[in-house]
């Protein structure tokens, strides 16, 4: 089998021979390294199977470097990996996992396998797709044949996801094999075998005994996919989006009362996601094309004379954000935050869009997306989805005008990263009191003048502002504080 390989691999392939033959044990290259150098996408990591002890092959390989990388390994399975240099230059380096040849088979309501060494034909028997299974020798006496006891490259060339065995067995060994032929057909633009996916219709129910990270790590490709919505389309066809995230699939489906309907939620929101994904590799930016409408079906009403509404969704929405980061465990930090942000703030552009609207309304966008405004303005654009030209065209001239004022106000404002000139603390020391309603009451004050162009954006404005609104308050500046 001819593969194009770069002189690192080709290397370590040779002192992977080299040290095989020493230790009489028999070795191939399998798996997805062989499969993406077939189909010419980058590799990062090599998976080399081994008839016989791969944690002695991988020290054996390591110790014919100079220096020798570290060696990682995992005793219980019996597997060990090593990183090379890849490009000095940038860093990057190959991964290369051994593993010992095995017959693994799960037990029915277990996650845990149990691993018997076996052949190189029950290895490739028990991996998830043809494609994958896949085999180049290594050996001295068969060097770089290719061993594809399935039609794997036929499967390649024909661009299909099909199980080496009987689907359901293949999925049995491994429920989440069922997520990842939805991801492997999402990325690489191929077609599930039809029996392969009635099996995931089958047996949708069994990706229960998975943990949550594994399936959300799946999610994750998915998403991060060139057209994402195809996997989607293809985990909610086969049930199992309602199991794993089923607050995505009340998105879907369009209701009708007296003859009028609202569009289908759920491919809308495929729809902004792949209009994303064209402008963004940013994976949270496309979590938030997925989120933006989440609080539709909480707030759908028929308001009779006027048709289907959703008042109030971006808020309701927002609030589901940490709970469904929570539950799909994506990280409780800054990038749920932001998710959570563009959610809330996801109608406020397109409200801007009108004539005549006035710098204040501008200045309180850029206070409230802050650094946060360009990613805003992409989720605006890309949840332009009508059918008709004419109004997309309209709707893009809009948003660029509106683009046009956040420049011109920014730049003689500077809200972006504004801050009020008086703080919390400030109000405190001036007027000796602790923490305490008042205080937010103030700052709010201050704010909302600045922004409404009430008042000057300057501290002297800002402070004879708060001592008349003070005033009022029964407040009264600590002596001395006075003119501070
Ligand atoms: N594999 C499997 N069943 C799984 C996971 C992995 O049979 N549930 C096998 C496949 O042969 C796969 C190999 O182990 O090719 C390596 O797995 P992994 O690194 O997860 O996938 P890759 O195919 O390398 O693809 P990617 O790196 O894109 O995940």
């Amino acid at each position: 089998m001819y593969i194009s390989c770069s002189d690192t691999e080709l290397l370590l392939f040779d002192r992977i021979a080299e040290a095989a033959g020493r230790l009489e044990a028999e070795v191939f290259v399998i798996g997805g390294f062989v499969r993406d150098k077939i189909i010419g996408r980058p590799t990062r990591d090599a998976d080399i199977v081994c008839v016989g002890n791969a944690i002695e092959l991988a020290n054996a390989v390591a110790a014919l470097y100079h220096p020798k990388p570290a060696v990682a390994f995992f005793k219980n399975f019996g597997t060990a990996h090593f990183k090379i240099p890849l490009n000095a230059n940038n860093g990057e380096v190959l991964d290369v996992e051994f593993v010992g040849a095995r017959k693994e088979s799960y037990r029915a309501s277990s996650r845990k396998p149990e691993v018997v060494p076996g052949t190189l034909e029950d290895d490739q028997n028990r991996r998830d797709f043809t494609i994958n299974a896949l085999a180049i020798s290594l050996n001295k006496n068969n060097y770089g044949q290719l061993i594809d006891p399935f039609d794997g490259l036929r499967d390649l060339e024909e661009k299909r996801i099909h199980t080496p065995l009987e689907p359901l067995t293949t999925f049995s060994d491994d429920p989440l094999r069922m997520l990842r032929a939805i991801r492997f057909a999402t990325q690489l633009g191929f077609q599930i075998d039809p029996q392969t996916f009635q099996a995931i219709v089958a047996d949708a129910e069994r990706i229960r005994i998975i943990s949550q990270e594994r399936i959300t790590e799946e999610i994750n490709k998915i998403i991060a996919a060139e057209k994402p919505s195809v996997g989607f389309d293809l985990l909610y066809k086969s049930g199992l989006l309602e199991i794993i995230f089923p607050k995505m699939t009340d998105l879907a489906g369009a209701e009708y009362i007296d003859g009028l309907g609202h569009k289908d939620n759920f491919y809308h929101t495929l729809q902004v996601l792949d209009n994303i994904a064209v402008h963004t590799n940013d994976l949270w930016l496309r979590w938030a094309a997925i989120l933006h409408d989440i609080g539709k079906p909480a707030t759908k009403k028929f308001e009779a004379g006027h048709g289907w509404t959703f008042h109030g969704h971006e808020v309701v929405g927002g609030r589901m954000v940490p709970k469904i980061f929570d539950s799909l465990k994506l990280p409780m930090n800054d990038k749920m935050r932001f998710v959570r942000k563009l959610v809330e703030l996801h109608l406020r552009p397109i409200s801007l869009t009108k004539e005549n609207i006035t710098d204040s309304a501008i200045r309180r966008l850029l206070f409230d997306a802050g650094e946060e405004i360009d990613s805003l303005m992409m989720l605006c654009e890309a949840d332009i989805t009508s059918k008709n030209k004419q109004k997309v065209k309209r709707y893009l001239e809009n948003f660029e005008m509106v683009r046009e004022r956040l420049l011109e106000v920014e730049e003689k404002d500077r809200i972006r990263n504004w801050q009020p000139p008086i703080t919390g603390e400030m109000i405190m020391d001036i007027f000796g009191i602790g923490p305490s309603k008042k205080v937010g009451d103030l700052k709010n004050l201050i704010r909302e003048a600045i922004l409404e162009g009430e008042i000057e954006n300057s501290f002297d404005a800002a402070y004879r502002f708060m001592l008349d609104k003070a005033a009022g308050m029964n407040l009264k500046p600590v002596e001395g504080k006075l003119g501070d």
